[in-house]
């Protein structure tokens, strides 16, 4: 079938592309590429996880100009969205990787090629047209281990993009075999490497087993070829159905542990992500090995069946990773809206795997350029609906988590709590306490000696929960913890008993795991921004705040004009509104009454300190910016100060009046600056509303931390 008619006339949506291609696929290859292991639990909760978030638009918001672009590790790409690395993509189309990859370079997106691919680490970065960096040599020459076919045309990368190419690596055993490819992608100008966790033995694929599976006698795995010969070693890579997990096994190295971590980041200076994490704690060891980028996968529900839904696990590990690195997100990823769920939960980009495969098969590298036209569209179309005109204002705001479900055996609990979770809890610890760690973790714990003793995790380890009980009697701990892992797992606030139980402790427990992101806790919820770093609390009731975002829309719009560069400059400049990163304010605020982030560029070498003590600096950010001579306003200081934090991260606070005839407010604000960034939080209201607002806005202030430096602690004086 030819995709030259169009995949956007005959098809609404790629989630269509499955039917049509499955009957041009042999029996093995479509079962090899739509099964996942045993049961196939995981592969459907997947889709089913996603289809549980719901979308909070915003209204009144210009959203003229759309723009789905963004930076991932210094990479522009045209939209948050990655190629999955996948096995074997010439079981469904002669030219396989090549064509994936040249459709990804068209669309000006990331193609991560598979340690397991039917097409060589040369033949791909040909295809795309890396320069290869070794001496004398270009990879458009033909070389040892296949030329790209001479039918296909020079790849076009997408306008203002470079061809970008990511390999997927698989340890194994031979670890020489390992470093060799690390270096050839290197060499050949692939940006980086993605490092698969969760396979140390292939699952069971029922599938593949009845039909057993078996690659075609024309196919085999370029990669394990070539460089296990390379090796020294044989490569009988025809290894079919029952044998070919044995074969998976003999070959990769099922002893991965977090020292090959290390020694991958060892061997190569490209950025490193590791795919396949989905506990908050596995993320959090992960950042502190020094990893560029988690990709949060069940790889497709292809490994351990029951494992959830990646994108359940997004809001967890995105608090414990703090917005140090990128996190990514894949499984089930087929709708725009899937993507903007995900960005929203704390996802820098996501990763698509099947749909692309049927694309392929459907139309080659055409019909996979057309498939991601199509995601992209709708991610474009759902962002303007949403009330988004970049990716970077996607937020927890926009999201609202699961609903319980109604068949959960937690229900049932509900009823008799407390025997229900002292059968949770009294196997670990009478008292209430963290339960010993579980043998694997002691094993493991023994194997690295000068692992950092981490925190227990309450999300992952939802017994740990307990230790977080407060002043609380033990037996009334245990129930209040208990419930509360309970209630956090259901995902929801069902009946609002999440968010009383984590107020019990006076809300240390979510401040610590940033539950209050998704349930408000005292009142109050989490802005956790982990795309610009900054997280800081705001009364629940708040909306993010439509005046403010509309002058910010009217920026993009007014730096979208057409004017030469240096006339639009000149009027941002004058215009001088500086754009909020977060906004919130009551329903049908004005924009008067609100609190608002604004993160600004800075010249480097720029610090706080700098600026003078707190209270000089205040008085002259009152005389320089907010009522400058001539400017028709007076302000008055009414106190300033200074706090560190948990990491010693410098805060500066000022509190003042301004008026002018036709105005009257009072502001609070805190300023942290790091990495040529000045993060300014803005707490504001009319003078007369100051009163009903100002509880909510000193636990703003004092809430408000830059990420990566630790949670704000310390509290200001009430009065300054
Ligand atoms: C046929 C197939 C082969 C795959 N091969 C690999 C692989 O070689 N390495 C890897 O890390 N993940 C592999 N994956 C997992 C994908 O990278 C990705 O995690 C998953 O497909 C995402 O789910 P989706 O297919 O629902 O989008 C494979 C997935 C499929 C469907």
């Amino acid at each position: 079938m030819d995709a030259a008619d169009g995949f956007q006339k005959r098809y609404s949506n790629i989630d269509e592309l499955a039917a049509d291609a499955k009957p041009l696929l042999t029996a093995q290859a479509h079962g090899y590429y739509s099964s996942g292991s045993d049961n196939e639990w995981t592969l459907r909760e997947n889709s089913e996880a996603l289809s549980r978030y719901r979308l909070l638009p915003r209204m009144c918001i210009d959203v003229s100009v759309v723009d789905t672009s963004t930076v991932l590790l210094g990479q522009k790409l045209s939209a948050p969205i990655l190629f999955a690395p996948m096995a074997q993509q010439r079981l469904c189309h002669p030219l396989g990787e090549l064509a994936m990859a040249r459709a990804a370079a068209a669309a000006g997106l990331p193609y991560i090629l598979s340690t397991m691919a039917t097409s060589s680490i040369q033949e791909v970065a040909e295809a795309v047209q890396l320069p290869d960096h070794s001496s004398g040599s270009s990879s458009s020459s033909s070389s040892s281990q296949g030329a790209a076919p001479s039918r296909l045309p020079p790849a076009s990368a997408a306008a203002g993009t470079d061809p970008c190419l990511w390999f997927q690596v698989y340890v194994m055993k031979r670890r020489d075999v390992t470093e060799w490819m690390v270096r050839q992608v290197h060499r050949l100008g692939f940006k980086a490497l993605v490092v698969t966790v969760d396979a140390p033995r292939l699952g069971h694929r029922e599938v593949d087993d009845r039909n057993k599976f078996s690659l075609p006698p024309h196919l085999s795995l370029k990669n394990l070829e070539a460089l296990t010969k390379a090796a020294g070693g044989t490569a009988d890579v025809q290894s079919s159905g029952s044998k070919f997990g044995k074969h998976f096994s003999d070959l990769f190295d099922q002893a991965v542990c977090w020292d090959t971590i290390a020694w991958l980041k060892s061997i190569s200076p490209l950025p490193l992500l590791i795919k396949g994490v989905l506990a908050p704690d596995d993320a959090r060891r992960a950042v502190e090995l020094g990893v560029d980028g988690i990709i949060l996968s069940n790889h497709g529900g292809r490994q351990l069946n029951y494992a959830p839904a990646a994108v359940d696990m997004l809001p967890a590990c995105a608090a414990a990773v703090q917005g140090r690195v990128p996190l990514l997100v894949d499984g089930g990823i087929s709708r725009g809206t899937d993507v903007l769920k995900c960005l929203a939960l704390g996802a820098s980009a996501v990763l698509v795997g099947r749909p692309l495969l049927w694309a392929l098969t459907l139309g080659g590298q055409k019909g996979v350029e057309e498939a991601v036209g199509m995601l992209k569209a709708e991610l474009e179309l759902s962002m303007a609906l949403l009330g988004t005109c970049r990716v970077s204002q996607l937020n927890s705001s926009f999201i609202i988590p699961p609903p319980p479900r109604p068949s959960q055996p937690q229900l049932r609990l509900q009823s008799r709590p407390r025997r229900a979770v002292v059968r949770v809890c009294a196997k670990s610890d009478p008292e209430g306490n963290a339960p010993p760690p579980p043998p694997a973790a002691a094993a493991d714990t023994q194997q690295t000696p000068n692992r950092p003793q981490l925190p227990p995790n309450p999300i992952s380890n939802p017994a740990g929960v307990v230790a977080y009980g407060g002043r609380l009697p033990p037996a009334r701990r245990l129930i209040v913890s208990g419930l509360t892992a309970t209630a956090v797992a259901l995902g929801g606030n069902f009946l609002g008993v999440t968010s009383t139980l984590l107020a019990l402790d006076g809300g240390k427990l979510a401040a610590s795991t940033n539950l209050d992101v998704l349930v408000p806790v005292n009142g109050s919820r989490r802005c956790l921004d982990t795309g610009n770093g900054f997280t800081f609390l705001y009364p629940a009731k708040w909306l993010a705040d439509q005046t403010l975002y509309r002058r910010y829309a009217e920026r993009i719009e007014r730096e979208a004009a057409l004017d030469p560069p240096s006339l639009r400059r000149e009027r941002a400049r004058r215009q001088g509104v500086p754009e909020p990163a977060a906004a919130f304010g009551p329903a049908g605020s004005t924009g008067e009454e609100n609190i608002s982030v604004v993160v600004a560029p800075i010249r480097p070498g720029f610090s706080l300190q700098k600026m003078g003590a707190p209270e000089e600096a205040a008085a002259r950010f009152l005389r320089e910016t907010v009522a400058p001579e001539g400017s028709g306003r007076t302000a008055q200081l009414l106190g300033a100060g200074s706090r560190r934090d948990a990491s010693g991260e410098l805060y500066y606070q000022q509190e003042f009046t301004v008026k002018s005839e036709r105005f009257s407010r009072r502001n609070l604000s805190v300023l942290a600056a790091r990495n040529g960034l000045l993060y300014t939080l803005n707490c504001q209201s009319s003078t007369e509303r100051w009163a009903s607002n100002e509880a909510a806005f000193r636990k703003a202030a004092a809430s408000f931390a830059i990420l990566n430096s630790g949670a704000a602690t310390a509290d200001f004086p009430d009065a300054l």
